[in-house]
């Protein structure tokens, strides 16, 4: 039996995994292949849903569902995966998560201003995502690097020493690996 024919209890197996394939994009479809194709694919789970979150931005309950099928796990166990690391976002959110510190390093340290700076560019609030779905801007509390303040985090990436003026080159190197 090849790894695409899922060793299924079901008959409507062809119908389930055509939908689980349509929930996500095709790259992670392949790559979900090549994992079943390899021993133990559940232990390729994390990187599954990493490259899933770098693809889509975040991991939904349907995309949580089609990883299960087409990996063969149990929807349980890549839902509490994604739950159980906080790199994981479970909230549809954009492709890039701006995260502004605002600890008391960074506050002193002007990042207020950076923060105007990027609703102002992005013409969004924190909390909100644009419409495009590129970005998402949210504030966040000491990230634990205060001598690089202001710091910014773009996805898993950190921002030293952000000032105001830096803000529309970031967004602009983001747009770049978009
Ligand atoms: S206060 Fe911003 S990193 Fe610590």
């Amino acid at each position: 039996m090849s790894h695409t024919d899922q060793p299924c209890c079901t008959d409507n197996w062809p119908q389930i995994k055509a939908k689980s394939e349509a929930a996500l994009p095709r790259a992670i479809v392949e790559y979900i292949e090549q994992c079943r194709a390899k021993e133990h694919a559940e232990s390729q789970l994390i990187s599954v849903l990493h490259k899933l979150q770098g693809t889509v931005g975040y991991i939904g309950k349907e995309q949580i569902d089609a990883v299960a099928q087409l990996l063969g796990v149990p929807a349980a166990k890549v839902s509490g995966v994604a739950t159980f690391y906080h790199f994981f976002s479970l909230e549809e959110r954009g492709k890039f998560l701006i995260s502004v510190c605002l600890g008391t390093a960074c506050y002193v340290k002007g990042a207020q201003q950076v923060l105007e700076k990027f609703k102002e560019e992005l013409g969004i609030e924190s909390g909100e995502t644009t419409k495009d779905g590129m970005f998402s801007l949210q504030v966040s509390r000491c990230l634990g690097t205060c001598g690089l303040a202001p710091v910014v985090m773009i996805n898993e990436e950190v921002h030293a020493k952000v000032a105001p003026d830096n803000v529309a080159a970031l967004l602009k190197m983001c747009q770049d690996k978009a």
